[in-house]
């Protein structure tokens, strides 16, 4: 579905030059559920940024669909943001005069009486519904993510990506937040995401780390959630 090759990124400051990611080369497959770890600073935003059209590579491709999506146009870009690609982060703007279900349906890029619905269904199904009619400063942090959620899935993404979603959540929240990624991917999701914690990394079922500008493992995960820790805990004890 996206094929990273020899992706390299730098950031320039006055002369010199810091090398961040280092051809990289990985793939992501369909209904893929990918968790990245990797210490802080080690390229795990940069990397989503690179492979999401948010940050151009210094070079190398992102072949979405075959397409090579870092030669994009702006407009082809905007099209891809648009309707292939979504984000949830830690922290997700809201914009405060709206209700949390009005702020699901900007998402929408169509104007009918459908987006309502739509917003009203996957708000359900997050279980916000509750909270639609209320403003983003009156509800929880958790319920807050759980309309990011909803509002990335407006446009029904071939790829959600999530930069630490449940950073600055509390563990009932994070776990709520990862039953329902969890719950999206089993449905067929592919979901691309940054975690720093090892339990949370065990819902997923492949596993990429990132050191020294490239994924030093990648492998895929199964079994129970405990039998995924205990491997993640071997194959990340150098960022432990
Ligand atoms: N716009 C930028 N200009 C210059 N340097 C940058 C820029 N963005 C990131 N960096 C540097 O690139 C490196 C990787 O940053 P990045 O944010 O991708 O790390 P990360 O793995 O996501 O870290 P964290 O876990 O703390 O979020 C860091 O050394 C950072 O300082
Ligand atoms: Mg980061």
């Amino acid at each position: 579905m996206l094929v990273i090759q020899s992706l390299s990124k730098a950031y320039a400051s006055g002369k010199q030059v810091f090398p961040v990611l280092k051809n990289v080369n990985v793939s992501i497959h369909e209904k893929d559920f990918v968790m990245i770890m990797g210490e802080s600073g080690s390229g795990k935003s940069t990397f989503l940024n690179c492979i999401s059209t948010l940050d151009r590579p210094t070079s190398g491709q992102v072949l979405f669909k075959n397409e090579d999506i870092t030669k994009a146009t702006n407009q082809r870009i905007q099209r891809f943001r648009n309707h292939d690609v979504s984000f949830v982060f830690q922290e997700n703007i809201m914009i405060d005069t709206l209700t949390m279900i009005e702020n699901v349906m900007m998402a929408s890029l169509e104007h009918s009486i459908d987006v309502r619905t739509r917003a009203h269904e996957l708000m359900v199904s997050m279980r916000v519904d509750h909270v639609s009619d209320k403003f983003p400063t009156q509800v929880s942090t958790g319920e807050r993510q759980r309309c990011a959620i909803a509002r990335a899935l407006m446009n029904k993404p071939a790829i959600l990506f999530a930069d630490e979603p449940t950073a600055a959540l509390n563990p009932q929240f994070a776990k709520e937040v990862m039953d329902i990624f969890t719950s999206l991917n089993a449905q067929g999701q592919t979901i691309v995401m940054v975690t720093h914690s090892l339990k949370i990394a065990s819902y997923g079922n492949r596993f990429l780390l990132l050191q020294d500008g490239t994924f030093s493992v990648d492998e895929c995960l199964s079994g129970t959630q405990k039998e995924k820790q205990a491997r993640l805990l071997e194959l990340a004890k150098d960022i432990l």
